[in-house]
């Protein structure tokens, strides 16, 4: 193999642009030509490829977003283009590919694969949601980002004796909820993964409000509906009477500069994918188990959704009684 490209898909996370960086600078060093394809899987179809010097990704490790940049690209279920995507590769003499992204930018991935063209994955998104990896780009630094965000809401919840619903990202995923209430202390923690009952957050409430404590933080994934957030606020102000305010953190939660963790794994998986690929493997996204690197076929990573550790649930619901 001698010339391989690279592309990021789907959201952006913050350190895809450090395991660009990783992909390039260790492709160099084993020897190859990387180009980065700009727009994801669209780029591959309009065949926009540029050659990637080593300079070409210096400065960029402590940047969020992506350098490449991304498209949500629903056109690529189709064979004829995904076949048009092989023509573009296969020209440009682009013998591998590595796919940066979650478990939709794999199911173009492994279009890809099966038609005979090799491609490992890279799991790059804020949710933490891909089966096949306890870790994906991005998540860390969101919950460092949602945390930091709640602490200060918690100031000026704090000093209006306010209940606050801060509604975090996480598309189906509860992952994000999950770890900035937990770390954030929150009162109760809403995710799609668990079932809630209003009435039992309203209890939970009211039991903290006789023990003198005025002030509350709800944590809620989006993923548990559209507009979540906001309904919960007006039902629990009408239920309580306590004043609730509702913050919808948004995108805020995809930006900044990822974390030494998001950077130090972004790294890892970028050199790893390309080793893999060198060695002739494909077909599989890069991913941590136990601490260890690992790698599962695209088919299994993209069947389902990963589940969050639900004793960690139970954990934050017994430390904020
Ligand atoms: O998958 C990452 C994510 O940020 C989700 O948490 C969120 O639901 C979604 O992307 C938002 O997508 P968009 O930026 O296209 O609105």
């Amino acid at each position: 193999m001698k010339k391989i490209a690279v592309l990021t898909s789907g959201s952006d996370a913050p350190g895809m642009n450090a395991a660009i960086r990783a992909v390039v600078r260790r492709g160099i060093f084993k020897g190859l030509d990387v180009y980065g394809v700009q727009h994801g899987f669209k780029g591959l179809i309009d065949g926009n490829f540029v050659f990637m010097s080593l300079g070409s990704v210096g400065d960029i490790i402590q940047r969020g977003g992506t350098i490449l940049q991304n498209t949500h690209f629903e056109n690529f279920k189709t064979e004829e283009v995904q076949k048009q995507a092989l023509a573009q590769l296969v020209e440009a003499g682009i013998e591998g590919l590595i796919v940066i992204g979650g478990d939709g930018s794999f199911k173009g991935a492994e279009k890809l694969n099966s038609h005979g063209f090799p491609t490992v994955g890279i799991p790059g998104t804020i949710d933490n949601d891909v089966v096949g990896t306890e870790y994906t780009i991005g998540f860390d630094t969101a919950v460092n980002t949602a945390v930091e965000a709640i602490d200060k809401i918690r100031d000026t919840a704090s000093s209006h004796d306010r209940t606050y619903i801060v509604e975090v990202m996480g598309r189906d995923s509860g992952d994000i909820a999950l770890w900035a209430g937990m770390c954030a202390g929150a009162e109760s923690i809403i995710i799609p993964e668990a079932k809630y009952e209003v009435e039992d957050i309203i209890t939970r409430l009211k039991h903290g409000h006789d023990r003198g404590k005025k002030h509350s933080i709800i944590v809620v994934a989006e993923g548990v509906g559209k507009g979540i957030g906001t309904e919960l606020g007006k039902i629990i102000q009408e239920k309580t009477g306590f004043e609730t305010k509702v913050t919808i953190l948004g995108h805020l939660q995809r930006g900044g500069s990822p974390s030494a963790y998001d950077r130090m794994m972004s790294s890892q998986m970028g050199a790893k994918a390309v080793d893999l690929l060198v060695e002739g493997e494909k077909g599989i996204m890069v991913g941590l188990k136990n601490g260890e690197l690992i790698h599962t076929p695209f088919e299994e990573s993209i069947k389902e959704k990963q589940i969050v550790d639900l004793n960690i649930y139970h954990l934050a619901r017994s430390l904020s009684i």
